[in-house]
């Protein structure tokens, strides 16, 4: 082990040291060198009465011992009193563990004014009096080590004790604040959280724990956090039995509840339909600084006002298996030695084919009521809706793995007679807020239009381009199997129209269809081993439009057209000679072909 911890040189300060865990505390103390202000009253656990044996004993074995101490017998109350005793014996104050308690359970009913009172006086001012009466002496020094004691009441609450658990919780934030007061001047200020057998616990904690809980055992803990080479500042440590640990405040990711940087977007409606958001813990951090907390509200605040939040929010988790099961649904395979970088997690490029990341986008759109409210109707279902159009644009690298959050908001909403067309913009941001991709998806809501509204595009729907009227300047053909659509569902859009005869049906079709996500996946692929030797980082974006259906086990045409780094394509169904993608273009970063 290593060297001994020692205090010399150092005084403490130990209040309520008479008796239990403080006297454990003023031991240690002074068996390591430190000076010790053994402070007590001296009454009896309720807070009545005074005497100055309690102290006086303790001060004796720590001089039996060898070391050197002093009692105070002043209420905590008095801080300046308690900390007086130290400087006139000693000169310094270097240690306070702020321990002094009492104990006045009642009934909430039951509970007396004196009865809150008194315990808040001795726990809560008596531990606010002590450290600012030692506050002045700390900062000289550029040094302090400063404990409070909370409870597990405090933390979590215990039956009879309203008095009690709000005073020692109040301690916590006490110490949240001293913990940052004294930060420029090297004063520390942790929490411990003790559970031990005393006068206090007794008959309270079952006698097979109160055997086994001795208040020494905890000692080294509250030691440690005072020894100058412990860096914890504002840490809770919840210690017992010989058993300790750190507790910590965390927070929710939460969600943003206005739409926008009008403040009449928020209602207790909306309120109510995302407190699931509100309320979820999946993604909790730990809280550690305010400064921190409140950076994040301004950034919040910023984003709306530059419009960049505002929508709804969604939480996107994927991982390997997610990529593979993506790359085998637009038909990557392992016949062709190239994609096997999409099918095999410890192939040493394994990466992402970038279409996936319409997902995000797309989930956010399944789950939340986007389009269905932005229609005056509110009549947009599984059973009424056609993706019309897709943009997908990259912007930063592509992990293999993770947890994203998606931003998405009704962009613009079209009448186009037969039903509306609703223009989504969604943005995909990693944990460290680093923009990740941008959709934007056009839902066509069949029966919806004939509103009133207006036809064209606002600007920023990113328009498809036709392809250039000469002949295709490279095709490939790709068959798909009558289990496309079972197989591509699998990676989120389980829309029943693509696998359930009789859904189709209700929506108009003969045949459960393919997703035109799905032959825009294929169509990726066929540009990206074209034109890109099939290397997804040169990706950069694709728009598309999807003009008629595709029927798993059809098989595509892909006609490619390049133009610099945009490659224009259409996909067309070999068996039926219908375009089912229009006006198609990918932008590469780059092009592997010389054509
Ligand atoms: P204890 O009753 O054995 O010791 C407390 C000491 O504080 C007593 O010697 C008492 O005379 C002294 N004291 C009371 N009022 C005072 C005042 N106004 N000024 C100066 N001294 C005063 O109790 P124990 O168990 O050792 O508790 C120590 C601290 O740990 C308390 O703050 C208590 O609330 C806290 N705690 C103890 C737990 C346990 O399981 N024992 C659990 C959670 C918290």
């Amino acid at each position: 082990m290593s060297e001994q911890l020692r205090y010399d040189g150092r005084v403490a300060v130990v209040t309520g040291a008479g008796a239990g865990l403080g006297r454990e505390y003023a031991l240690l103390f002074g068996s390591r060198g430190a000076k010790v202000v053994v402070n007590d009253l001296g009454g009896s656990f309720q807070g009545e009465g005074a005497s100055k044996r309690a102290a006086d004993v303790v001060v004796d074995e720590i001089r039996a011992r060898g070391g050197t101490a002093v009692a105070d017998y002043n209420s905590v109350v008095d801080g300046a009193k308690v900390i007086e005793t130290a400087i006139k014996n000693f000169g310094r104050v270097d240690i306070l563990v702020n321990n002094a308690g009492i104990l006045r359970d009642r009934s909430i009913a039951k509970t007396t004014d004196q009865d809150w009172d008194l315990v808040h006086a001795v726990h809560l001012k008596g531990s606010f009096k002590c450290t600012q009466a030692a506050w002045p002496y700390m900062r000289k020094q550029n040094y302090g080590r400063i404990i409070m004691t909370s409870s597990n009441s405090g933390m979590y609450g215990n039956f009879g004790q309203a008095n009690y658990s709000a005073a020692k919780m109040g301690l916590v934030g006490l110490a949240n604040t001293v913990a940052i007061e004294g930060q420029k001047n090297n004063i520390h200020c942790n929490v411990i959280i003790p559970t031990a057998a005393s006068r206090m616990t007794e008959g309270i904690l079952p006698d097979i724990l109160f055997n086994e809980l001795k208040p020494h055992l905890i000692a080294p803990v509250v030691a440690y956090l005072c020894h100058e080479s412990c860096e914890n500042n504002g840490s809770y440590i919840e210690s017992a039995a010989g058993w300790a640990t750190k507790l910590q405040i965390v927070r929710g990711k939460g969600t943003v509840l206005r739409t926008s940087i009008d403040e009449k977007t928020i209602s207790p409606e909306y309120v109510k339909s995302v407190w699931s958001k509100v309320t979820d813990m999946a993604d909790a951090e730990p809280v550690v600084e305010i400064a921190r907390a409140s950076g994040y509200l301004l950034e919040v605040l910023e984003n709306l006002k530059e419009g960049k939040l505002g929508g709804i929010e969604d939480t996107f988790k994927y991982n390997s298996k997610d990529l593979i099961l993506y790359a085998l649904g637009i038909g990557a395979t392992v016949k062709n030695g190239n994609d096997l970088k999409y099918l095999y997690e410890n192939h040493p490029e394994f990466s992402a084919i970038p279409t996936y990341f319409v997902m995000p986008a797309l989930m956010l759109s399944l789950t939340s009521n986007l389009v269905a409210n932005a229609l005056p109707s509110g009549n947009a279902h599984l059973s009424n809706i056609l993706h019309g159009e897709q943009y997908l644009e990259i912007f930063d690298d592509l992990p293999t793995s993770g947890t994203l959050t998606t931003v998405g908001k009704v962009f613009d909403v079209m009448d186009k007679g037969s039903g509306a067309l609703v223009v989504t913009n969604s943005d995909t941001y990693d944990k460290k807020g680093r923009l990740l991709v941008k959709n934007q998806s056009s839902i066509f809501v069949l029966g919806a239009g004939k509103f009133g509204g207006k036809k064209s595009p606002i600007a920023g729907v990113v328009p498809i381009v036709p392809a250039p009227k000469r002949n295709p300047d490279s095709t490939i053909h790709y068959k798909t199997s009558e289990d496309q659509a079972a197989l591509y569902r699998l990676s989120g859009d389980l829309n029943p129209l693509h696998i359930d005869s009789d859904f189709a049906a209700v929506a108009g079709f003969n045949t459960p269809i393919l997703h035109g996500l799905c032959s825009l996946g294929f169509s990726i692929r066929a540009v990206l081993a074209q034109y890109a030797s099939n290397n997804p980082v040169l990706f950069k974006a694709v728009k598309v439009r999807f003009s008629a259906p595709v029927i798993p086990g059809q098989t595509l045409r892909i006609d490619m057209w390049k133009e610099a780094k945009r490659i224009h394509f259409t996909t067309t169904v070999v068996e039926t000679g219908k375009e089912a993608i229009s006006g198609g273009y990918v932008d590469l970063k780059d092009t592997s072909a010389k054509l």
